[in-house]
């Protein structure tokens, strides 16, 4: 970064499209960034991004690019090796969500990223939610020690329109959001415990419908297979004696509105956060109140009662951090609990694919 802000983008896909690659060309018509350069195993996509967002098309190897900065926006079972190889070219890396998809993969890249000088910044873009801030103060303040955590993301019609998103189920899709959330509100990061798992919603031979409408124009092209599942449910046991219970859909069944619940339940009171996640247009018209305390007695108070309405505000907020993180040095806390949260989502997804609950260890 210090040597001229070069930044390759890899991966020229939904959101690259409509977040890292505007936010980047903006940044370069300030100065911020000196060069960019887009790079994707399909040309075509490659070329477009160029095109669009005045860009340098790069096709050789990660080594070669000379790049300060890599910001990986692949779908999610290359982010770990893409990191790692960028980390050794000597560029800093800020990737998308999930990190990993295995702990091993996870603590390779948290080995790699305290190794190399340069620094990694995942993307957990609801760390940035401006709930986020106000539910970390009120439980220092109000809520105290937080012993079970509830959280869910029901979406009614959002299948994911892109190889990025369907790929690697809904567990990691929206469910690596909540657990994220789950661990870094609390800052349930070093824990050790139990998790088990199950499928919700098997999926019907055609989703035309359930397709998440927000992602289907860009890109045009991509034909994305019908995935088995539309839903996870998930439990794990923290050996601190806390629980924390998941749910996440893609097209929940009966529900008329996407809506999202975290209820953090501490030894003083209740923190409610109802909301939409995301870029679903519910999230446009969801009442309020967004953020709510709830006392041993039952008194409630309001923290907020609109969320915000504009999903850019906490995409912009990321990459802002990302930014303001690797130039200052100070990356490793983000990563670690992504790391963490990796980890627990391991254990889950193992439960799912044996049916039997699975051990984590998600101290780094
Ligand atoms: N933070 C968020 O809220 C959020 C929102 C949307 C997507 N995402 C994440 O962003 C990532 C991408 O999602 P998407 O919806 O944009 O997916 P997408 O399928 O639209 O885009 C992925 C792009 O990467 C390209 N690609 C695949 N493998 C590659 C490789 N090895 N090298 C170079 N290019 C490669 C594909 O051709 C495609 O253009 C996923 O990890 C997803 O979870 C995060």
């Amino acid at each position: 970064m210090s040597r001229g802000r070069r930044v390759l983008v890899v991966g020229c896909g939904w959101i690259s499209r409509l977040v890292h690659l505007p936010y980047l060309a903006g940044l370069r018509a300030t100065g911020g960034l000196r060069s960019l350069y887009v790079a994707d195993t399909d040309p075509e996509r490659a070329a477009r991004a160029a095109r669009d967002f005045d860009a340098e098309m790069y096709t050789g190897p990660l080594e070669g690019a000379g790049a300060d900065l890599v910001l990986a926006a692949t779908p999610p079972v290359s982010h770990a090796a893409l990191t790692l190889q960028a980390l050794a070219a000597g560029a800093r890396v800020i990737v998308e969500k999930p990190l990993a998809l295995t702990v091993e993969d996870a603590a390779a890249v948290l080995a790699a990223a305290r190794r190399h000088e340069g620094g990694v910044y995942p993307l957990y873009t609801m760390r940035h939610r401006p709930e986020a801030a106000l539910i970390r103060q009120a439980l220092a303040q109000r809520i105290g020690p937080a012993r079970e955590i509830r959280a869910s993301w029901l979406r009614r019609d959002g299948v994911p329109a892109t190889q990025g998103g369907m790929e690697p189920g809904v567990l990691w899709d929206l469910g690596s959001h909540l657990v994220d959330l789950a661990l870094w509100l609390p800052d349930w990061c070093g824990a050790t415990g139990t998790a088990r798992a199950e499928h919700q919603h098997p999926a019907a031979a055609t989703i035309g419908d359930l397709r998440a409408g927000w992602q289907c124009q860009e890109p045009a092209d991509q034909v994305v297979p019908a995935p088995k599942w539309h839903g996870v449910r998930a439990e794990a046991t923290l050996d601190a004696g806390h629980l924390l219970r998941v749910e996440a859909s893609w097209a929940a069944p009966g529900i008329r509105r996407d809506l999202s619940r975290i209820d953090i339940i501490g030894e003083r009171a209740t923190l409610t956060w109802r909301t939409v996640l995301g870029w679903s247009p519910d999230r446009r018209t969801v009442p309020g109140p967004a953020l709510w305390i709830t006392d041993v007695e039952g008194r409630e108070q309001v923290l907020l009662h609109d969320q915000p309405r504009d999903p850019r505000v906490e995409y912009t907020a990321q990459l802002d951090a990302a930014f303001a993180a690797l130039i200052s040095g100070d990356a490793v806390g983000p990563l670690e609990a992504a790391c963490a949260s990796t980890a627990l989502l391991h254990a889950m997804r193992t439960s799912l694919d044996t049916a039997a609950p699975a051990p984590f260890d998600i101290r780094n």
